[in-house]
């Protein structure tokens, strides 16, 4: 499929989903505490979503049933959000949110900690944002999506962390999953070129063990194969003139 590269006006469209995205993330964020449940954060998404006049980009999306991904501990990306779940301190949970605004989408995530988490789980949820705010850097006109996945790659396999290569970034615009697929491994030089109008979705999803993931009986849950911990964070990018340009900030 081609690339549909977006005009200066989409663009702003895409930074005013992106505003609202990230207040969504944010009255979520101030809900993550130990005794909380899954649900209780997906109400509070649902609320601010509709509060803000935006639609949950999620919802019903492949038949999904929830405005956000909410993947705990183990769990990579995919996690349903449910009044079982309670969060203890030491968790972490990733957030995964994505609404329509003016028709077009935006797709971001987050990965908190509950409470107080060990040394090892805050390294791993260090890394792994530091991945994404290195891609980001990345991003100009001339580099390419291989730029891109080599710069997570290195970064993380460098920290002895698995790069999940089963689930991938992508492009985003009026359709939540639009081409370029963006890889968080890869070879600098290679793949698509980037150029002005390209928006990305960009999303490590690091493991603290091995990189192999496997899908719960649910049909969405994807955890890894060896227990370890996962953290997940996504930021939706536009390439300018100018280089990055983050619209979920
Ligand atoms: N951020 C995820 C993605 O890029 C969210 C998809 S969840 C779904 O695919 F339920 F909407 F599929
Ligand atoms: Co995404």
């Amino acid at each position: 499929m081609a690339i549909a590269l977006k005009t200066p006006s989409e663009i702003e469209k895409m930074r005013r989903s992106g505003a609202i995205l990230r207040q969504v993330h944010q009255a979520v964020s101030a809900a993550v505490r130990p005794g909380a449940t899954t649900m209780d954060l997906e109400r509070v998404a649902e609320a601010t979503i509709d509060k803000l006049g935006a639609t949950a980009a999620f919802k019903g999306y492949n038949n999904y049933p929830a405005c956000l991904c909410t993947s705990v501990n183990h769990e990579v990306i995919h996690g349903i959000p449910s009044a079982k779940k309670v969060l203890q301190s030491g968790d972490i949970v990733s957030v995964d949110c994505g609404v329509i605004v003016e028709g077009y989408y935006s797709d971001a995530a987050e990965t908190y900690a509950v409470g107080q988490p060990s040394a090892e789980v805050q390294r791993l949820l260090d890394v792994t944002k530091a991945s994404l705010e290195r891609a980001i850097q990345a991003v100009h006109v001339g580099a390419t999506v291989g730029d891109i996945g080599a710069t997570v790659q290195e970064l993380c396999e460098g920290e002895g962390y698995g790069v999940v290569r089963d689930f991938v970034g992508h492009g985003i615009g009026k359709n939540m999953h639009e081409d370029p697929q963006v890889p968080n491994f890869g070879r600098r030089g290679k793949g698509t070129k980037l150029r002005v109008g390209m928006v990305l979705a960009i999303e490590p999803m690091i493991n603290a063990g091995s990189a192999d993931v496997k899908v719960l009986q649910d049909g969405w849950t994807a955890v890894t194969v060896d227990g370890s911990m996962s953290a997940h964070f996504e930021h939706t990018v536009a390439v300018t003139k100018d280089g990055p340009l983050v619209l979920t900030r």
